[in-house]
């Protein structure tokens, strides 16, 4: 951690909808990391995250800078009676400083004030960051879907399920 870098995290409100659809935008065409692919489109993209604000199964935070300005972002969805599901990004010049922990740690408190018994995520094997911050937060690999997901390229990539129980 380089300690220089100053946020919060905060529940996600409708001014953020071009902030985390851009940013999605952003860590699509980073290419290896998320399911969604280029081109993201940022007005539809918009549209289903203000559909997720009003929805009251879902949890959605933002970690800001000190002036607000968007760093990444953690969505949970109560599956009730499955787990709580969730996904998460941070923008590329800002990984390592602990924004993605701090994320991950609502969606935790939130799905714990739920009552919920577990939560769960999948994730590409090649993922070390995101599998290692899982890890740190005692998530465990559960399985592997073998040819899971088509990409826009043709391949068909495997995924890894994790989960943590919390009862
Ligand atoms: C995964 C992601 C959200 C992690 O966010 P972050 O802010 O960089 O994470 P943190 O700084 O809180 O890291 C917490 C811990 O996770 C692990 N970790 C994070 N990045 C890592 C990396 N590149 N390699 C290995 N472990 C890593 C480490 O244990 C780290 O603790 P440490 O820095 O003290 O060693 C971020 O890399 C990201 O947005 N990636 C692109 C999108 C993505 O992959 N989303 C998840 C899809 S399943």
């Amino acid at each position: 951690m380089t300690g220089h870098l100053q946020f919060e995290v905060r529940a996600a409100n409708a001014d953020d909808a071009r902030a985390v659809a851009e940013s999605r935008a952003q860590v699509a065409a980073e290419g290896r990391w998320i399911l969604a692919e280029p081109p993201v489109d940022i007005d539809a993209a918009m549209e289903v995250f203000r559909r997720v604000l009003d929805d009251d199964t879902a949890h959605v935070v933002v970690a800001v800078d000190a002036a607000d300005r968007f760093i990444g972002m953690a969505s949970g969805f109560d599956q009730h009676p499955g787990p709580v599901t969730f996904g998460m990004h941070v923008l590329a010049e800002h990984r390592r400083q602990g924004v993605g922990s701090a994320l991950l740690q609502s969606i935790l408190t939130w799905s714990r004030e739920r009552g919920t018994h577990k939560v769960v995520l999948e994730v590409w094997p090649h993922n070390h960051a995101a599998i290692g911050l899982y890890e740190r937060h005692g998530f465990v690999r559960e399985g592997l879907r073998p040819r899971q997901y088509r990409r826009r390229n043709g391949e068909l990539w495997d995924i890894v399920e994790m989960g943590l129980e919390l009862v």
